[in-house]
Formats: C-alpha cells, sequence, structure tokens
C-alpha cells in the first residue's frame, strides 16, 4: 500500500445515473477510513475547471445510497475536451494538492478521463486518475455492467407495465421511447421484461416492414388485441414510428416518450451494491499506486484495468437477446417468425 495518497478528488460527470450517491459514498467512506482526505469537484469536468469544490467527510455522504442523481451535481463540459480547458483543470488538482481522482460517469466522462491522464503524464505530475462506470445506457465496453442501468430498465418496466393497462382496455397499440442515443441495451432488456411486441435498437438497421409490421400482424393473428412497441432514442423516434405505423396498417398508436424520468429515482439493490464495491475498489486501486485504471464488472466480479486498455475495448452488442424477444414474444401456434 503506498502511503503516498493523502487527498483525493471525486466527481460524477455526465448525464447522471441512480447510485451515483452510493458511489460517492463509498468512495468517500472508505477514503477517510484509510486516512485520506476526500473533496467533492462539483459539476463534474467542470468543476474541476472552475476550481469548484466541496470538502467531505463521512457525515457528508449519510443518507444518499438511497437517492437518486448526485449530490455532487453533474455536467458535460466542452471545454475539458480541449487542452487549455484540460491545463486549467489540472492547475486545480495542483492547487488543491490532490494525488488522485475518481471519475464517476459514462463514455464522455471516461474520454475526459483519458485525456487528462495523457496530460498529466506530459507534465510529470504525480497524480492518478481512476474512472467508475455509471451510465444508464450499459455501453462501456470495458465493463459487463454500469452503475444505474438496473434502476433505469426498473423504472421504464414500471411506466410499460401502467401503460399496458390501459392500451388492453381499449385494443390500442403504444409506442414508447426509451433512452439511448447509441446504445440500445435498455431498450431490448426492458423489451424482453415487458414482452413487448417489438423492439427496435440503434445497433440493428431499422427494417420497418420486418420488425414492426410483421410483428403486429403476427400478435394480431395470435389473438392479441393491444400491441407494444419499444424504440430506442437512437433507433427511431416514437412520433415517426406511430406515424408509419398508421398509415401502413391503419391502427392509431399512442406515443409515449419516457424521457428523464428513467435517469431519476432510488437506486435498485444491484445499483446500490455495486457501486458500494466500486467505490471501495476505486480508493484501493488509487492507494496501491497502479496509476491510471478504471474499475469495471467482468463476470459478476469487480476488477480493475488499465484505463488506455480498458477504454480501447469494443464490445459486440447481445443480439442474442433479440431472438430471446422473438421466440417468447411473436410465436404463435402457426410458429416461430423467420
Ligand atoms: O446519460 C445517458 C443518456 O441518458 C442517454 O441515454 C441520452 O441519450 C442522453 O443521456 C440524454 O442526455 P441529456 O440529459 O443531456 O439530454
Amino acid at each position: 500500500m503506498s502511503d503516498q495518497v493523502k487527498r483525493i478528488g471525486v466527481l460524477t460527470s455526465g448525464g447522471d445515473a441512480p447510485g451515483m450517491n452510493a458511489a460517492v459514498r463509498a468512495v468517500v467512506r472508505t477514503a477517510v477510513g484509510h486516512g485520506i482526505e476526500c473533496i467533492g469537484i462539483r459539476r463534474g469536468w467542470s468543476g474541476l475547471i472552475s476550481n469548484d469544490f466541496v470538502r467531505l467527510n463521512s457525515s457528508s455522504v449519510s443518507h444518499i445510497i438511497n437517492k437518486g442523481g448526485t449530490i455532487l451535481y453533474t455536467a458535460r463540459s466542452e471545454e475539458f475536451m480541449d487542452r487549455k480547458g484540460r491545463e486549467k483543470a489540472i492547475g486545480t488538482c495542483k492547487l488543491l494538492g490532490l494525488d488522485g481522482i475518481v471519475a464517476i460517469g459514462g463514455d464522455g466522462t471516461f474520454r475526459g478521463a483519458l485525456a487528462l491522464s495523457r496530460q498529466i503524464a506530459e507534465g510529470g505530475q504525480n497524480l492518478s486518475v481512476v474512472g467508475i462506470p455509471a451510465t444508464i445506457d450499459n455501453d462501456i465496453s470495458c465493463s459487463h455492467y454500469t452503475i444505474g442501468f438496473d434502476t433505469a430498465c426498473n423504472t421504464a418496466i414500471e411506466c410499460i407495465d401502467k401503460l399496458r393497462d390501459t392500451m388492453q382496455s381499449h385494443e390500442r397499440c403504444s409506442v414508447v421511447e426509451v433512452m439511448g442515443r447509441h446504445a440500445g441495451y435498455l431498450a431490448l432488456y426492458v423489451g424482453i421484461a415487458v414482452g413487448a411486441t417489438a423492439v427496435l435498437i440503434p445497433e440493428r438497421e431499422l427494417d420497418f416492414e420486418n420488425d414492426v409490421v410483421e410483428n403486429i400482424r403476427r400478435a394480431r393473428l395470435a389473438g392479441s388485441t393491444h400491441y407494444m412497441v419499444v424504440t430506442a432514442e437512437g433507433a427511431a423516434s416514437a412520433y415517426e414510428i406511430a406515424k408509419r405505423i398508421k398509415e401502413e396498417i391503419g391502427i392509431d398508436p399512442r406515443v409515449t416518450v419516457l424521457g428523464h424520468i428513467q435517469r431519476g429515482g432510488s437506486p435498485s439493490a444491484r445499483d446500490r451494491e455495486t457501486a458500494s464495491r466500486m467505490g471501495y475498489e476505486a480508493v484501493q486501486v488509487l492507494m496501491t499506486g497502479k496509476g491510471n485504471r478504471i474499475v469495471a464488472t467482468r463476470d459478476g466480479r469487480i476488477v480493475d484495468l488499465d484505463m488506455e486498455e480498458a477504454l480501447a475495448m469494443t464490445k459486440a452488442f447481445e443480439m442474442d437477446r433479440y431472438d430471446v424477444l422473438e421466440a417468447l414474444t411473436n410465436n404463435d401456434s402457426f410458429g416461430y417468425k423467420r
């Protein structure tokens, strides 16, 4: 263990995710338990540029494990994507005397972390950056799971179950748009969990006739009189899909865009537990002096990976889940759709 780590910063950046607070709490409590001072950087990378901080101790993070959002606030920083912005951020780290930073967030946060770590290395400064994956999109390649995904899925499922009640009563078609500009994990997991008639994801090119019309048709032939189409925002807009359904098969769908409701709410057991373990691990990693790392889950275990290597990884989308959806939802006595 290194006794070089005396003071660390922790920040949340990018889109918030339920469980971020639990991660902040775990970082602070683990650090304090080892005699390390903890500084909360507010408003993500922007706060590191503008020297916006709050000193944290164990009681500052009491009663936040159950809270959605982030007590540290969050932001997406254009300025940090620029070298000059990062230079200012490095200045803040020097001024505050930080030996390490824990950055909690998604893809954009990690791109920032990588750029920062490279710039720090060029300057020969002794400061490590450790990333914790937290995004409702679950789209960080090096980690099988990201904090917030489970809660967001549960929120969307709860909303869709409610929609189903009224769609069933009125024998209607519902088109629901869930978040995910570039990633369809939320749409697909939710689609499976609600037994959606069709799910549209950005990873799969839309074939309207096959993916939407044919699935509704088969559901009708199997006896259904209501239909649930789930689209990820990056695949197609729910309004556009509803319009095409009306034009092509004459039914008049109702549209619901779930939007930011999916990013809020009290984190689920899975998100609290994962966030707590990841936050704990991030501080352990800083204390071992391993350098710039990403904390990740691999097959249920918490691991830490070299930041450069981790962020160069790619993961194949779980297309087999699409087969599960089709097999369970759109088969009928006439057989499985081909
Ligand atoms: O954080 C991820 C995410 O929720 C995406 O699913 C979504 O496309 C995006 O953020 C929305 O970002 P904003 O809150 O800036 O509109």
